[in-house]
């Protein structure tokens, strides 16, 4: 028989009654690569903390290479071989990669080691797996795909013989994530055990040796990753049905520039440079697709196209309009609408029902308005026809908007949004947090808008979304417009401007 580095069975884990994990097996055959895939908040990262000693379940059995643990804290997961990367990372940025090192090495040793001997070691591991860190490098030097590197070259200097790895490839380029995936099949081929979280099937299908898909807290199955798994199959799996991964093609070719961006300088929260001069003019029924690396100065430019942030320098137009450090009111009255990235804080009222939340921007119109009433009937109707369309899982629109789960207060706002038929609409990772059926829909609604003449600026993080949407993509790197490309783009290429390589002046096509 295979040796097993890890035997889960019947492991629970609930959480407010919520049960993250319902009685689930999982297995990890040694020197291999095992997939955990699934919707958000299917229960992945969850089976993975108990795992490395995060959370207790309260039921079922945990084997490490074949012998029963009690794995109580993340202490004891580490003496047991095992080593954890999370999504969000836990390094001290002022710090050198050595010195994060021996930080962690001193709760499990209790002495520090001389710095010179530990950097030695860490170069010889580094150098193995190819992962081209150098450990005197101040952490807040290091791109995210290099801080990751280090995240997993701790674990590995720890002694890990099993990583368990949370979404890692959420926040990096095309070009990071296959190094990455080398490194990581170097590592198997040394006999290391790694679970790799994601939720892209892309990544099942390169790089995984096994998968185990989880829904709603439930092993769904596992399967030996051959040839004949598709990805129809484990779409299946994952969500419960089958989901159409096509769109019709954009027939209509964008018309006038609708929303012309001059030359925009902003600062951040912290006063520092965000935008510089950034030029973009965004047409009617078009989208552009704006790519980049997680905080690269997308989010700020949102909120200077939404009237949230003040400009230094730059002109924002709409059609003949100037809009620049115009107050958020007259963005929305002129049709500007927003999808926001924190939808929490600025994207719902959170004590007011449902359907007002809806209607939150044209309450005072009709149909939901006549005479100066509010029309209750007409409010009740477009609520239960938006929440069959958007899937928002609530008892009623009477329901405070506090009372949804994260991802149905997202669809109420989404469903606000798009609805208002907006002139220009700015969406801040529209589907993030979605689950497939629902990502699929608002990706729908988001071409739609486009068909009705509207102007679109989507951020997000997800290459393959950008791509199926846009017309064109912008790369922003360090607040700077790196270039656009045409629809059909290589991945690649947008990968090289998100590292921050400017394109070169366009070449002449033959
Ligand atoms: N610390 C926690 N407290 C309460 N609920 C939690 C906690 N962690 C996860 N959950 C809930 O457990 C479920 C599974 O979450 P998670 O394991 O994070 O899913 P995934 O990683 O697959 O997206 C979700 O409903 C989530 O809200
Ligand atoms: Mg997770």
């Amino acid at each position: 028989m295979e040796e097993l580095a890890v035997k889960m069975q019947g492991i629970t884990k609930i959480f407010n009654q919520v049960k993250a994990n319902d009685c689930v097996d999982f297995s990890l055959r040694k020197g291999s690569i095992h997939g955990l895939l699934g919707e958000n908040g299917a229960g992945k990262t969850t089976l993975m903390n108990v795992l490395y000693g995060l959370y207790q379940q309260e039921a079922g059995d945990i084997f490490i290479h074949g012998a029963k643990a009690e794995v109580d804290s993340p202490l004891k997961a580490i003496s047991l071989g095992i080593g954890m990367v999370h999504q969000h990372f836990m390094l001290a940025r002022p710090l050198t990669v050595v010195e994060n090192v021996m930080l962690g090495r001193k709760s499990r040793r209790g002495i520090l080691l001389d710095t010179k001997e530990t950097a030695r070691e860490l170069q010889t591991l580094s150098d193995k797996y190819g992962m081209g860190v150098d450990p005197y490098s101040k952490i807040w030097q290091l791109s995210v795909g290099e801080q990751q590197r280090v995240e997993i070259l701790t674990a590995l200097y720890m002694g890990a013989d099993i990583l368990l790895l949370d979404e890692p490839t959420a926040v990096l380029t095309p070009q990071e994530t296959n190094l990455f995936f080398d490194t990581l099949r170097q590592m198997r081929d040394d006999g290391k055990s790694i679970v790799l979280i994601t939720h892209k099937l892309e990544e099942i299908i390169a790089i995984v040796d096994e998968v185990t898909v989880l829904r709603d807290g439930k092993m769904i199955g596992t399967l030996n990753m051959d040839e004949s798994v598709t990805k129809d199959q484990l779409t299946r799996m994952m969500v419960g049905r089958d989901v159409l991964f096509n769109f019709k093609e954009n027939t209509r070719a964008p018309g006038a520039v609708r929303y012309c961006l001059k030359n925009l300088c902003a600062r951040n929260a912290k006063g520092v440079a965000a935008l510089k001069n950034f030029s973009l003019d965004i047409r009617e029924g078009e989208i552009v697709g704006l790519a980049g690396v997680d905080g690269n100065g997308q989010s700020e430019l949102c909120e200077v196209l939404t009237g949230l942030r003040p400009l230094d320098a730059g002109e924002i137009t709409l059609d003949d309009e100037k809009m620049a450090n115009r107050p958020p009111a007259y963005f929305i009255s002129h049709g500007v609408c927003h999808i926001p990235e924190d939808r929490h804080t600025t994207g719902l009222a959170m004590n007011w029902d449902l359907e007002l939340n809806l209607i939150l921007k044209c309450f005072y119109k009709a149909p939901f308005a006549k005479h100066g009433l509010l029309c209750k009937k007409a409010i009740e109707e477009y609520w239960e026809k938006t929440r069959a369309a958007y899937q928002i899982k609530a008892n009623c629109g009477g329901d405070t908007a506090r009372s949804l789960s994260g991802g149905n207060q997202q669809k109420v706002i989404l469903a606000r949004e798009i609805e208002s038929e907006p002139k220009v609409l700015i969406a801040n990772q529209p589907t993030r947090g979605l689950d497939v059926g629902a990502a699929e829909y608002v990706r729908q609604k988001l071409l739609n808008t486009r068909g009705n003449g509207a102007a679109l600026l989507v951020v997000s993080a997800d290459l393959e979304e950008l791509l199926q949407l846009s017309d064109r993509i912008a790369v922003i790197y360090g607040g700077e417009l790196m270039g656009i490309l045409e629809r059909g783009a290589d991945p690649y290429q947008i990968g090289e401007l998100m590292m921050g390589k400017k394109q070169e002046v366009s070449v002449c096509e033959a």
